[in-house]
């Protein structure tokens, strides 16, 4: 299976500091969020992987790209842990490129991905969104998808008050932690949602979702929503994601993932708990 990681968006909720660099590349803890993604990718079993990126984008290119200036240097100084770890990026997966030419929505930019998927099912893991669990979610999800041989998606349980940052399902559960969906509303008001399980950016779509998507017109702000476009798939399942998401996408989020991710990390760890103890006593 292939993976699809859009990464087009301008970041307009994460700005000025997204004003001349992808919020894809913005560090959680040590790492650009989108090394995390496309991390799960691979720890899924992935490793032809499409990013669709835009004006702007070009870092992510050069971040997974051989850095053969940086190697020689870091193998001179005898920096062997850091060359590995600089090597093991560029080595990790296939990374194929294509620009979403203008700004229309997730839909169009999963569109862009149509002739590279090449009419199999294939996943899409959104490049703004970190998801941590010990099977990784995409591996949940193409565990289900061989299961049932139909679209499926990562949901999880939100507040009240976030239900309008996403796409909600409506569905039946089919077992403890799986849902067969029945329709699904891009980022309605809180009275409309049909429930509170929302769209948590990790999906496993059949090839049909493009005719879906060409046939769309535009949805909330004007533009192509794949959320819409999955309404038609004949079949779709929502997963209950085991594991926690944390979605980059805006400044407090961002901030709580590198905090949580660092607080795990054995080398700073301890450092940071007792740092965070002394500032919340002030
Ligand atoms: C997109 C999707 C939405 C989903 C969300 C998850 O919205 O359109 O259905 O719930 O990602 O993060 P965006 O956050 O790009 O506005």
């Amino acid at each position: 299976m292939k993976a699809v990681i859009p990464a087009a968006g301008l970041g307009t909720r994460f700005l000025p500091a997204t004003k001349a660099q992808p919020k894809e590349m913005l560090p959680v803890f040590n790492k650009p969020t989108i090394q995390y993604v496309v991390e799960e990718a691979v720890a899924s079993g992935i490793d032809d992987i499409l990013i669709v990126t835009g004006k702007g984008k070009r870092s992510i290119e050069d971040h997974f790209d051989k850095s053969f200036e940086l190697e020689y240097f870091l193998r001179n100084c005898g920096k062997t842990d850091n060359l590995h770890e600089i090597e093991a990026i560029s080595e990790m997966a296939d990374i194929y490129y294509v620009r979403q030419k203008k700004q229309n929505g997730l839909g169009d930019a999963i569109l862009c991905a149509k002739k590279h998927v090449d009419g199999d099912a294939f996943a899409v893991l959104l490049g703004d969104t970190i998801a941590k669990s010990d099977v990784p979610c995409t591996q949940q999800l193409v565990d289900i998808y061989n299961k049932y041989g139909a679209s499926t998606i990562a949901i999880e349980k939100v507040p009240d008050k976030k239900v309008e940052r996403y796409g909600i399902i409506k569905g039946n559960r089919v077992s403890d932690n799986l849902y067969e969906i029945e329709d699904l509303v891009e980022k309605p008001k809180l009275s409309e949602a049909p429930s509170n399980l929302a769209i948590t950016g990790r999906y496993i779509l059949t090839p049909e979702i493009f005719d879906h998507i060409e046939h769309l017109t535009p949805g909330v702000g004007g533009e192509i929503q794949l959320t819409d476009a999955m309404k038609s798939l004949d079949k779709i399942y929502g997963h209950v994601f085991e594991g926690k998401i944390y979605d980059i996408g805006n400044t407090v989020e961002w901030l709580k993932s590198s905090i949580e991710i660092a607080l795990e990390d054995p080398e700073v760890g301890e450092d940071l708990r007792s740092y965070m103890a002394e500032i919340v006593k002030c």
